[in-house]
């Protein structure tokens, strides 16, 4: 698979065209920023641990019958993956209170819902992922409603079989954000990545959390947090 021209270069990823038109290249740089890119920094090997969770993840995803883009892992930084059409959308899954949730309905962080909630954003960084409902997401015409119904149906089966993933590494799933996208035909994949740049993962003993919140609250530990649960990830089939 030949690498070509820079298609696009995001917070925490760049894009690759290939020799073949329907797959590009995904390489995972170890830049974070948070809050619409207001605060800059680097996550020394953050791309590495990224990189191999997606990809490990979404294989998982895939043999519970969950579409995604996931091709083959290229190196330690690339992965090959389906070109995609991604719809501006955020797709939030919670199940405990944390983050924008705690802060617009004045929740405390850690409050455990009886139930999952979706939420979606807006994907558009001019004006801040701005919160949308579904019938929002219809008026910009972002996807239909047999499109948004089945997003959301992925999204809640994503949740239950990562959270059942991560419960048997120790380690509870708080929240996540997905992001889907089209392929040529219009079928709907998981795109985007799955990492803990965008999920909360908090250890279930101590609470401690293992995820990017450490460098978005200035907490500390940051590279350690990355480096531990990439190790639960991997004790999972151990
Ligand atoms: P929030 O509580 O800040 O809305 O974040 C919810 C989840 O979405 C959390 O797991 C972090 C993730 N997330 C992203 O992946 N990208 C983003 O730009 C933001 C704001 C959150």
């Amino acid at each position: 698979m030949e690498k070509r021209q820079l298609l696009y270069e995001g917070k925490a990823k760049k894009v690759f065209a290939t020799d073949d038109p329907t797959l590009l290249i995904v390489e995972y740089k170890d830049d974070a920023t948070a809050f619409n890119g207001v605060k800059k920094g680097t996550i020394e090997g953050k791309g590495v641990i990224n990189n191999r969770m997606s990809n490990y993840l979404m294989r998982y995803l895939e043999r519970s019958d969950i579409p995604t883009h996931f091709v083959r892992e290229l190196s330690e930084r690339e992965t090959l993956v389906k070109k995609v059409t991604i719809i501006p959308l955020e797709v939030i899954v919670r199940n405990i209170a944390a983050g924008s949730f705690s802060q617009r309905y004045g929740v405390e962080e850690g409050t455990v819902f009886s139930s999952p909630t979706v939420e979606f954003s807006y994907k558009n960084d001019a004006l801040g992922d701005p919160l949308l409902n579904t019938d929002g997401a219809l008026a910009l015409d972002l996807a239909d409603q047999v499109e948004l119904a089945l997003i959301r149906q992925y999204a809640l089966r994503i949740n239950q079989g990562l959270r059942k993933f991560w419960r048997d590494c120790g380690v509870t799933l708080v929240d996540f954000k997905l992001e889907f996208g089209r392929l040529r035909d219009g079928t709907i994949v998981l795109a985007d990545e799955i990492s803990p740049d965008t999920c909360r993962l908090w250890d279930t003993a101590t609470r401690e959390k293992l995820d990017k919140d450490r460098f978005r609250r200035d907490l500390g530990g940051v590279e350690d947090a990355y480096r531990e649960i990439l190790r639960r990830m991997e004790s999972h089939d151990a």
